[in-house]
């Protein structure tokens, strides 16, 4: 057995420990917001975020997993409210699809570290979109980037109190 932690949830996975993590997740769990894309690890649709970093499913075995944590574009937020989802909506990224999931979750690692990522840390992401929708991908980044600009703010400095007036 293969125990692990699941969109918050303790799973036991009673399967072959090399099977891929993309398999258990989306077949014994029933995730399947995980995308089958490559199975080679060249096109990130299957990108999830284990111990805070993203990872690319098709190429971690569960038992590599074993006590990791591991959230998929399920557990993302509850109500699909994150602001990288926020964004794919506003800018109507999605074509097939194929690639949303894994793009938003190695984004969500990414900018949880870096909120407004450079051109070239996005042009390092393993993840391609075949459908040409990468410009608007770029927009709704953009547009996450300001989302999140709020709640990453350093904050205000304390306001002097007012100097005593002279009589
Ligand atoms: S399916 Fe994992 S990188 Fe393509
Ligand atoms: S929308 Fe089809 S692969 Fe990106």
């Amino acid at each position: 057995m293969t125990s692990m932690t699941v969109n918050g949830e303790a799973i036991h996975y009673k399967l072959d420990p090399e099977t891929p993590l993309l398999f258990a997740l989306r077949d014994a769990s029933n995730l399947t917001g995980t995308k089958h894309g490559c199975y080679s690890g060249d096109c990130g649709s299957c990108t999830v975020i284990v111990d805070g970093h993203a990872a690319l499913s098709c190429q971690l075995t569960i038992a590599a997993a074993e006590g990791a944590d591991i959230t998929t574009i399920e557990g993302l937020s509850n109500d699909r409210a994150h602001p990288l989802q926020q964004a794919w909506a506003a800018e109507q990224v999605s074509q097939c699809g194929r690639c949303d999931p894994g793009f938003i979750m190695a984004l969500a690692a990414l900018m949880r570290a870096t909120p407004n990522p450079t051109p070239d840390q996005l042009a390092a992401l393993p993840n391609i979109c075949r459908c040409g929708a990468t410009p608007r991908i770029l927009k709704a980044v953009a547009r996450a980037a300001q989302l999140t600009a709020p709640l990453n703010a350093a904050p205000a400095p304390p306001v002097a109190p007012p100097k005593a007036e002279r009589t």
